[in-house]
């Protein structure tokens, strides 16, 4: 088994990076051959500590699953920090991988690198094409560093030491490893906890923000990873034939987007709350529609596989085993 490359997962504790490293295993790849530090064991932020570490380890590939992420409040109360931390671990991670002779990363990024009035579904030539949507532009603008970085890199290096580095941008992901926080989760973990809740305390109505018409996309987890691990190991020569130097973070979505009203109505179902759903049309919506345009991960032979009801039993078993009765 030691042909295997030695993967490192940064962020594996995490949602998206936990997943990677389950695929990992589901598909038969070593445990030994997969290194793992947690944030206290290697502050990815620090320069020297993240040289140091890829010196010694010198891991044949990278997938980039750590980021400080967070929702609109915390984007908006720490700039500061999205932009600082998100820029650090990115250029330490992919300066001391080449450093180190790591000739593949996949860098995972997210969909709010387009701009906020992006042509819907968002191809991936939107980017840079607009102003960003302003809460989360520090951390989008770290993000599509991220993408700079490998392309650059690829582009004085690629030829020269071999080196391979790509990016993929996850539309809004949920499943096992979700944050369930009562004031900081996205809106899937958010609604499973609500309707969790009122089913515990027989609550006769749950109240949703909006009108519950806008489009979101959602994709589950290990989907996610799956495709992950489909585009770090899809043949240079076909990843170049679908890509440009300076365009060439691929889009990971389900294709398929919902309006808020039908995601809310599944999620009530599979956690078996019948009460009342009501929507408070008073209170903002946000954009009308947001979907990927996932047709160039889909030309290269990749489709999500996980429904949306099918990942949210998941998404809920795991929830019940975190926050048992
Ligand atoms: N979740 C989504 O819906 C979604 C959608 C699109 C894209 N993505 C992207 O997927 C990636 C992973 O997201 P996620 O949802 O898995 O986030 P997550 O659950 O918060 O995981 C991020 C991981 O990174 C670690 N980390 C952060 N800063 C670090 C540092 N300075 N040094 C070492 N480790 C550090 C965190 O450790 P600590 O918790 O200990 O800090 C955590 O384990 C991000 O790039 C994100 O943009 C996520």
């Amino acid at each position: 088994m030691t042909d295997q490359p030695k993967i490192y997962v940064a962020g594996h504790r995490g949602m998206v990076g936990s997943a990677i490293v389950r695929q990992l295993l589901t598909k038969g790849h070593a445990v030994d051959r997969i290194v793992t530090r947690s944030h206290a064991e290697l502050d990815l932020t620090d320069q020297a500590d993240v040289r140091a570490f890829f010196a010694s380890v010198r891991p044949d590939q990278v997938y980039m699953a750590a980021a400080k992420v967070g929702g609109i409040h915390a984007n908006n109360t720490y700039p500061a920090e999205f932009i600082y931390s998100n820029l650090m671990v990115e250029a330490n991670i992919i300066d001391a991988a080449f450093r180190a002779g790591t000739k593949k990363i996949l860098f995972l990024g997210s969909s709010c690198i387009y701009p906020k009035l992006a042509a819907q579904p968002m191809s991936e030539d939107a980017l840079l094409t607009g102003i960003l949507e302003a809460t989360n532009e520090p951390y989008a603008i770290a993000k599509i560093a991220g993408i700079k970085l490998c392309e650059s890199f690829n582009r004085q290096y690629g030829e020269s030491h071999g080196v391979d580095y790509r990016s993929v941008m996850p539309t809004n992901l949920y499943g096992p490893g979700d944050n369930y926080h009562p004031e900081n989760s996205h809106v899937i973990p958010a609604l499973i906890r609500r309707f969790h809740e009122a089913k515990a305390n027989h609550a006769p109505s749950v109240a949703i923000w909006g009108t519950g018409t806008p489009r979101r996309e959602f994709l589950y987890v290990d989907d996610m990873a799956a495709a992950a691990l489909y585009v770090m190991n899809l043949p240079k020569a076909i990843f170049d034939q679908h890509t440009q130097p300076m365009l060439s973070h691929i889009n990971v979505g389900s294709g398929q987007d919902m309006t808020i009203r039908e995601i809310a109505e599944t999620i009530a179902r599979v956690v078996g709350y019948d009460g009342n759903i009501t929507f408070d049309p008073s209170r903002p919506d946000g954009t009308p529609r947001k979907l990927m345009d996932s047709s160039r991960l889909n030309d290269l032979g990749w489709q999500a596989q996980v429904g949306f009801e099918d990942g949210l039993i998941k998404a809920y078993k795991d929830f019940l085993k975190n926050h048992p009765a």
